[in-house]
């Protein structure tokens, strides 16, 4: 048995610009995705699931088949849960050159799905991670990332960024520009987490923000500037000037806010974060609903937080300097 766990992401700068070649700087955070694999005697699959906000669930069935899944909850609910699974799993398959092996596996996550914090790249890194493990390989980081890009293209139909997949499995700060990514110097980073319990749709925002693009030259104007802001934030990375990156993530936000990415609750949070002294805060992801991302050495955030109206949960989680790492053989 191998129990291996990745790291969730913010993006500190840059989300919806990188669409467009600007590049974008994503964070690992310190909130894990983990991974038990076991090898089973047939080629079946076990997946038990827990805390993936779907409240535990199991289900076993062989890949090759047809059967649909026995189990108690939604199919879609299924499909998101198991989905980033099966496509690990194929890459550990691939990458130990073992097609017909089965696994039993309980994922335990505490990243909320679809809010901004790539929980599912977390958890294709670290099934691949533990499975390749199990079958006695041991990938690097970069390969880890790649095979982990390919299983993401896979489920969403061809459309995944690596910036996700790349930030999980080598941790830290990265910065990424088009297929581009690389680890970037970056000190400590307090960052403060706000949920709205929501998920936008990363499909629609993007397709709007692609039509004011088209429509307005200032929405152009607006994408490019993104890409100035995250420019600029390199540079106060580089410096490790925490106040200059909180102004970047409040210019930051204003424009996301300006091509229509966000929502009254990431606004709400916004707001109680920087009323409470946050160096800065932002929308982090597509927006439409999700997370909010704040810097705050102090409590303040945190505690002004869980007192918005709108936030169902406020966590602390730092810069995670690890990316995908093993915990147990
Ligand atoms: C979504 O997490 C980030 C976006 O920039 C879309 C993408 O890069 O694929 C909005």
């Amino acid at each position: 048995m191998v129990v291996s766990s990745a790291p969730g992401k913010v993006y500190l700068f840059g989300e919806h610009a990188v669409v467009y070649g600007e590049p974008a700087v994503p964070c690992a955070i310190e909130r894990r995705a983990r991974v038990t694999v076991e090898k089973r005697d047939d080629d079946r699959l076990r997946v038990h699931a827990e805390d993936l906000s779907l409240d535990g669930f199991t289900v076993e069935y062989s890949s090759e088949s047809e059967e649909t899944p026995d189990v108690n909850v939604s199919e879609s609910l299924v499909a998101a849960g198991v989905g980033y699974i099966d496509a690990a799993v194929e890459q550990a398959r691939d990458a130990a050159d073992a097609p017909e092996v089965g696994f039993d596996i309980t994922v335990e996550s505490k990243i909320p799905l679809g809010a901004g914090l790539g929980s599912s790249a977390a958890v294709v890194c670290a099934g691949i991670d533990a499975a390749t493990r199990e079958l006695g390989v041991e990938l690097t980081s970069e390969e880890i990332a790649e095979r982990a890009y390919r299983a993401e293209l896979e489920v969403q139909d061809g459309e995944a960024s690596r910036a996700d997949t790349f930030c999980s499995a080598t941790g830290g700060a990265v910065r990424v520009e088009g297929d581009d990514c690389r680890s970037i110097d970056a000190p400590d980073l307090p960052f403060v987490i706000g949920f709205d319990g929501g998920a936008g749709d990363t499909g629609q925002l993007v397709a709007g923000v692609r039509a004011l693009r088209e429509e307005y030259d200032f929405a152009a104007d607006t994408v490019a500037s993104i890409g100035d802001i995250v420019r600029s934030g390199e540079e106060a990375l580089a410096d490790g000037d925490l106040e200059e990156l909180g102004r970047l993530m409040n210019f930051n936000h204003g424009l996301l806010e300006a091509l229509g990415v966000s929502s009254r609750s990431l606004d709400n949070m916004v707001w109680a974060a920087r009323d409470a002294d946050a160096l800065g805060a932002k929308l982090t992801g597509a927006g439409g609903g999700g997370c909010i991302v704040a810097l705050d050495e102090s409590d303040g955030t945190e505690t002004a937080l869980k007192f918005t109206p709108g936030c169902e949960a406020a966590f602390r989680a730092g810069l995670d300097t690890d990316g995908v790492r093993v915990e147990e053989v």
